[in-house]
């Protein structure tokens, strides 16, 4: 199989694109399709049978639950068995968009989607074809990123199609993702909310939401026995195929001695900026990314992308700064360099 790539950048095209994904996904096939934060590789979440072809595409572990993405509140609400009102405050706030609210689940949702356990992660994404692709199908989706499980998340539909393109019928190109990283999810099932993965809206942003303080909000980093708390919490996540590491440096040659005294040669290194910028000389390529949280992140996978098509052995990624809306940037810097 090799996967039809659709465009949507004209009215007709976007419908059309529409018809065919509702098609498939109501006849239980597993398509790719566009939301704000990554492709999602997405499946009827009321269907388990198609649910599980989304496992075995990705090669997912069966303990890793999947969000189900939803067209309205009132859907959001149906996939939930209550609705918690910290739920209520955080979804008026920022729904649509790049946030994942964890509730307690409806017994309408299958077992598999939340890998057997009680909560599930509901989102209603901003990107006008997947809400376009939810309304006409009356149905919620679920959809991980549409990677290989591990792998890097794609952020365009030449990323889907390289990774998954023969293993599915059908990926909607709808542009480049505009937030460019996942979601942040939040545990709202207690009394305050627990950032599970830290993502563009920031924990700063929750807490003010909720006006609540921030011991309560730190983010879960306990190691829990049994299913998983949220498993995209692993350290090892999220990575591309060449080796990452975050480093500081003043200038080029404070950076090339970072690059001596930790063995990485600099003709091998894959170089990402955004404020000390080195001239290319001394290594492989360098890349700059603006610095600006919400730049750096639309960039990010789309630079890791290229260096793992270029071959590249390193990449070398100018440390972030350490502040809250940089903050789901560095987690997956973070676990892209695990090894
Ligand atoms: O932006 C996003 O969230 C993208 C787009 C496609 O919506 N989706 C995405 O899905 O990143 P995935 O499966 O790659 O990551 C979902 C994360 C995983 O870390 C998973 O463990 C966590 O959310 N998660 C999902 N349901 C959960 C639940 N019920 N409890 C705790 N964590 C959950
Ligand atoms: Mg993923």
């Amino acid at each position: 199989m090799s996967a039809d790539i659709l465009p949507t950048y004209t009215p007709k095209l976007f419908e059309h694109a529409v018809e065919v994904a509702v098609g498939l996904l109501k006849a239980g096939r597993v398509v790719a399709l566009p939301t704000e934060t990554v492709y999602g590789l997405a499946a009827n979440a009321l269907d388990a049978d198609a649910v599980t072809r989304i496992f075995a595409i990705k090669g997912r572990p069966p303990s890793n639950p999947i969000i189900v993405h939803v067209s309205s509140p009132s859907m959001a609400r149906d996939c939930a068995a209550s609705w918690p009102r910290l739920a209520d405050r955080l979804g008026d706030a920022f729904w649509p968009g790049p946030l994942t609210l964890v509730v307690p689940k409806s017994p309408g949702i299958p077992d598999i989607v939340s890998a057997g356990g009680s909560t599930v992660g509901v989102r209603w994404p901003q990107h006008p074809f997947m809400q376009a692709v939810i309304r006409a199908c009356g149905f919620p989706l679920a959809a991980p990123s549409a990677n290989l499980s591990n792998r890097l998340s794609p952020t365009t539909a030449q990323h889907v199609a390289s990774q998954l393109g023969d293993q599915i019928p059908l990926i909607v190109d709808g542009g480049d993702c505009n937030v460019g990283i996942e979601s942040t999810v939040v545990d709202v099932t207690g009394s305050s909310p627990r950032i599970l993965r830290p993502g563009m809206i920031s924990s700063d942003a929750i807490l003010a939401t909720c006006s609540c303080g921030d011991a309560d909000a730190v983010r879960d980093s306990s190691s829990v026995a049994g299913p998983l708390r949220s498993p995209g919490l692993l350290e090892k996540h999220y990575s591309p195929r060449a080796k990452l590491r975050t480093l500081k440096w003043r200038d080029e040659a404070s950076l090339l001695a970072a690059l001596q005294s930790a063995g990485i040669p600099p003709h091998r290194a894959f170089v990402l900026a955004h404020s000390h910028i080195p001239l290319g000389d001394h290594f492989q390529q360098v890349n700059v990314i603006p610095h600006d949280p919400e730049a750096f992140a639309r960039g990010l996978y789309a630079e890791l992308h290229r260096c793992d098509e270029s071959g590249a052995e390193w990449v070398i990624v100018e440390a972030p700064p350490d502040s809250s809306d940089w903050a789901g940037i560095a987690d997956r810097l973070h676990r892209a360099s695990a090894s």
